[in-house]
């Protein structure tokens, strides 16, 4: 028993990385291009996922079904033109069965075309456009759609007293789209969108546009930033002196991202967003997600990391499903209407979009046994994406 253990355990740690090819199990092996930005500005979500990703294989074993299961782990660096290369070299020279992964939306756009042409299921481990599914019909995402957040806290923004708002966003397909769900609710409710800004996705330096917001005297901003910006932001909100001035902070989670939340300061409290993780939701699997993250890897999991866990997850059961088959069509076939409990909630597979259905929690950053956490208190159970891609 020990000695399989132990076998096993050495190859989930070889399996994860690019082993030379072996012969004799070639045809039992089912390889993963896992496409991920594991440097460059998005990094923090390429280890989260990738950490993830390996977690899950370390609980679960690397046989299923019968296949040996191989992570060809690749980094992109953010890069689309990269990633497509890296899915091209991925299909033609390795002969992936999936590609998982993409840090950002561009990467995954740049692939889509490549999971029609060769019919390879393509998970969305972490990008989050609502334009994602309908890229291609190989493409199921276990990420999040933007949409799921942004249209339910201007919902809350308005039951809750907010009247006006700025709003920042990153200046790309992801912020265009939160800045358009969350008009589209608040503005509804009667609330008023006093300005709308976009800041450059490259090397993006928040002070000026955090002071126009300020000058603009709106009771809230509305912000999205990608994972991993947050700190920055929050940092330049206090120095501007905003929190002082009486304006709140409201948007989708990543700007509390959990990976940060740890060393932001306490003017993060308070901060109330609308997300579908956090390392703080209150159910017994999600401790023990929480735990042996943190023990496998030392980081807090974040909510980029439960789009790769529960991918992994997506992947074993659909090789379970199928059994000796893995072609694109039937495992494409079995991930639609799939249902299970994620350590973020109960969450399935729309049988008719291959969109994520989850919960939404509204949450306030406090602080519990001296860390910041996102506390969820209200849910919006079962939220599906948007069906198409926001206008304006
Ligand atoms: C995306 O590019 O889809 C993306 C990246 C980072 C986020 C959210 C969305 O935090």
């Amino acid at each position: 028993m020990l000695v399989r253990k132990r076998t096993v355990a050495g190859l989930v740690a070889i399996g994860f990385i690019a082993c030379a090819a072996d012969k004799t199990l070639a045809q039992d092996t089912v390889k993963i291009g896992l496409i991920l930005p594991m440097t460059g500005p998005q990094q923090s979500t390429g280890a989260q996922v990738a950490a993830a990703a390996r977690l899950y294989m370390q609980q679960h074993g690397n046989i299923v079904a019968g296949k040996r299961i191989e992570v060809v782990l690749k980094d992109d660096v953010s890069v689309p033109d990269t990633a497509k290369r890296i899915a091209q070299e991925l299909i033609v020279n390795e002969k992936v069965k999936f590609i998982a992964g993409f840090g950002i939306t561009p990467s995954m756009l740049a692939v889509a075309p490549l999971a029609t042409e060769a019919m390879i299921p393509t998970i969305v481990m972490a990008a989050g456009p609502s334009i994602a599914t309908d890229r291609s019909p190989y493409i199921v995402r276990t990420s999040f759609s933007g949409s799921q957040s942004s249209r339910i806290i201007g919902d809350w923004a308005i039951r809750n007293g907010i009247k006006s708002v700025v709003t920042i966003v990153a200046d790309y397909t992801p912020g265009m789209e939160h800045e358009a769900f969350f008009k589209e609710s608040f503005v509804r409710g009667g609330g008023r969108v006093i300005e709308s800004i976009r800041y450059p996705l490259q090397n993006p330096d928040f002070a000026p546009f955090l002071q126009r917001a300020k000058d603009a005297r709106p009771d809230a901003i509305f912000a999205f930033v990608l994972s991993g910006q947050g700190g920055t932001f929050l940092k330049q909100f206090v120095e501007r002196g905003i929190d002082k001035a009486g304006i709140k902070l409201i948007g989708p989670g990543d700007v509390t991202d959990d990976d940060l939340l740890p060393a932001m300061s306490d003017a993060a409290l308070g901060t109330v967003t609308a997300h579908f993780y956090s390392a703080a939701h209150p159910s017994e699997m999600n401790k023990a997600y929480v735990d042996a993250f943190k023990k496998a890897s030392g980081m807090r999991p974040n909510f980029m990391s439960v789009g790769g866990y529960d991918g992994m997850h997506l992947i074993y059961e659909a090789l379970k499903k199928t059994g000796d088959k893995t072609d694109g069509d039937s495992l494409i076939a079995v991930m639609k209407g799939m249902a299970w409990e994620s350590p973020r909630g109960p969450i399935s597979i729309d049988p008719a979009t291959r969109e994520i259905v989850q919960n939404i929690y509204i949450r306030k950053v406090e602080k519990r046994n001296g860390e910041l956490y996102n506390v969820e208190f209200a849910t919006f159970e079962a939220v599906k994406g948007a069906a198409t891609a926001a206008k304006n």
